[in-house]
């Protein structure tokens, strides 16, 4: 297997999960998405009912909770204590909470090392917002993959259409904008570019152009 190691960090709706997969499969290195562990432990804290308040008890979840990512062809599934949340982790109600779950210090301390202890195993590419900066500040490539608050917001809006799901564009927008404030603005590992990230501005891109973009990136690293 390749042992190169890929960051791939940007803000909510860049598109960055749809084209990991595939760049991963294309390099032969396994895909991290670590936006759903974070989704995983604040879908289970909302179905144990604990506040997202309590640091302690998110802390002692994050630390006991068991995450699997099982490949599909249409993706990726996942596991939660061996239940799949696939779907259930990209609800409105988990998207609206898991900014506040995966700023608690000690959740992301748990999330941290299961991704190091990861990537101390297999060539990786890992998708996220603190992953060139904090997770994996050695990676061979970085990239921050971003595009206008107004194309995220319409590549959404066009996604949930796709899925049959009524939904309201500038609702969308502000929700985008509103978890990106919260997690470039939390204390520990804050959203952040890495200094050394390659900026992929992928406004007005196909997803195929942003593939083969970033395939390139990564091919030129190896
Ligand atoms: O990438 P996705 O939108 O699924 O991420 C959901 C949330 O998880 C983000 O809004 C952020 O609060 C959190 N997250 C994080 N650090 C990461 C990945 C995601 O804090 N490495």
């Amino acid at each position: 297997m390749n042992t190169l190691r890929v960051a791939l960090d940007g803000p909510a709706g860049a598109g960055k999960s749809t084209v990991a997969k595939r760049v991963a499969a294309a390099l032969g290195v396994a895909y991290v998405d670590t936006g759903a562990m974070y989704r995983a432990i604040t879908w289970k804290a909302l179905q144990r009912e604990i506040p997202l308040h309590d640091e302690a008890a998110l802390t002692d979840l994050a630390n006991s909770i068991r995450i699997d990512f099982k490949p599909r062809p249409e993706g990726q599934a996942v596991f939660v204590d061996g239940v799949e949340v696939t779907d259930a982790i990209r609800t409105l109600e988990v998207t609206n909470n898991v900014s506040a779950v995966s700023a608690v210090a000690g959740v992301r301390i748990a999330m941290v090392n299961l991704q190091r202890d990861i990537a101390s195993r297999t060539g990786v590419l890992m998708d996220g917002r603190d992953i060139g900066t904090v997770v994996l500040p050695n990676a061979d490539v970085k990239i921050w993959l971003t595009a206008s608050v107004e194309a995220r917001a319409n590549r959404r809006y066009q996604e949930l259409l796709g899925k049959g799901v009524q939904c309201d564009l500038q609702q969308i927008q502000d929700d985008i904008q509103r978890r990106d404030e919260y997690d470039a603005s939390r204390e520990h590992s804050p959203m952040v570019k890495a200094e050394d990230a390659v900026v992929v501005d992928t406004t007005g891109m196909s997803v195929d152009e942003v593939i083969a973009k970033i395939q390139s990136i990564c091919t030129s690293a190896q």
